[in-house]
């Protein structure tokens, strides 16, 4: 079975960077907005008969990208691909896992619903918000991790650190930082107001005179991280705290809210584009490799080991 790469629009960056790790061509596509603002898109090559893998992140705007992503899949599918694996380094809505507040929609599981009906029969994501998201999808979910990427790139700077999850949903990928990086851990307990307000009620552990790492998964509008890091100055950790997190979509105020706190490091990745030049120590590791070794992998129906997420 031959190998096609189709992207979406969400990361070309990352896109390309895949396919010259596969040594393959993206598929030409046509992906444009009718007036009405309606998305169309088009294979410009066929996939028929092919193991196709769909590049698409779904980073903001989140529901242009996930339609996208879905258009494609349908298109690939009405071609007759052989199989289609959905590589969405960023699954957006995963954090409406569940009806918090009662009246709610469950987005995580609908989008889920979205991707499968379109015609994905597998799906490649990294970091999910929760691992449980998996339980969403009827298809296969190759669940991979930066984390490992991640620690590699903080392993020079740990002298004296705690490792520390944002809020308790971390607690599980810090534990994973804090083992790599034989560093104790420290937990926020955050309570979230609303989409910009979260409080920190408290740290458990001890991070009095050591410099914290905060870990999350993702960074939306830095409320998350700035809280934590103010509570954990008030708890006398060292200045100069160190951030990692999988997915940085910096929304809203977040450039603003990060480069107050003054933070030593700012480490993600690139699931979804980054922009340069903001005002924050920022160093992006490309998940390229990661994934084109993941598809590469799959394609030979190897396990994917090393690169899974364990939790
Ligand atoms: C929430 O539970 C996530 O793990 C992140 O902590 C959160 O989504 C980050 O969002 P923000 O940066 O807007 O606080």
């Amino acid at each position: 079975m031959n190998v096609s790469l189709v992207a979406g629009q969400a990361n070309p960056r990352l896109a390309e960077a895949i396919a010259g790790d596969l040594g393959v061509e993206l598929t030409h596509r046509i992906v444009e907005r009718f007036p009405d603002s309606e998305t169309h898109v088009e294979l410009m090559e066929s996939v028929r008969g092919k193991d196709v893998y769909l590049l698409q992140p779904t980073a903001p705007p989140v529901n242009e990208h996930l339609v996208e992503l879905t258009l494609l899949a349908d298109a690939c599918r009405r071609d007759g691909a052989a199989r289609i694996t959905a590589v969405v380094p960023y699954f957006g809505y995963a954090r409406q896992d569940r009806r918090a507040k009662g009246l709610e929609a469950i987005a995580g599981r609908l989008s889920a619903d979205l991707i499968a009906a379109s015609g994905v029969q597998r799906l490649v994501v990294v970091d999910l918000h929760t691992a449980s998201v998996e339980g969403f999808f009827d298809v296969p979910v190759e669940h991979l991790s930066a984390a490992p990427l991640l620690v590699r790139r903080l392993r020079s700077h740990v002298e004296n650190g705690v490792v520390v999850a944002a809020d308790l949903g971390a607690v599980k990928l810090a534990e994973r930082y804090a083992t790599a990086l034989s560093l104790p851990m420290a937990v926020v307990h955050k309570l979230r107001l609303g989409p910009e307000s979260v409080k920190a009620m408290g740290i458990v552990g001890d991070v009095a005179g050591r410099t914290p790492i905060i870990v999350d998964d993702m960074i939306g509008t830095g409320a998350t991280i700035e809280v934590a890091a103010c509570a954990l100055g008030a708890a006398r950790s060292n200045p100069g705290a160190i951030v990692a997190a999988s997915h940085l979509l910096l929304v809203g105020a977040a450039v603003e809210r990060l480069a107050a706190l003054r933070l030593e490091r700012l480490v993600g990745t690139d699931s979804v584009p980054v922009a340069t030049g903001l005002p924050l120590p920022l160093e992006v590791v490309s998940l390229g490799r990661m994934l084109a070794e993941a598809i590469g992998r799959l394609t030979r129906d190897e396990p994917l080991g090393d690169l899974a997420w364990h939790g």
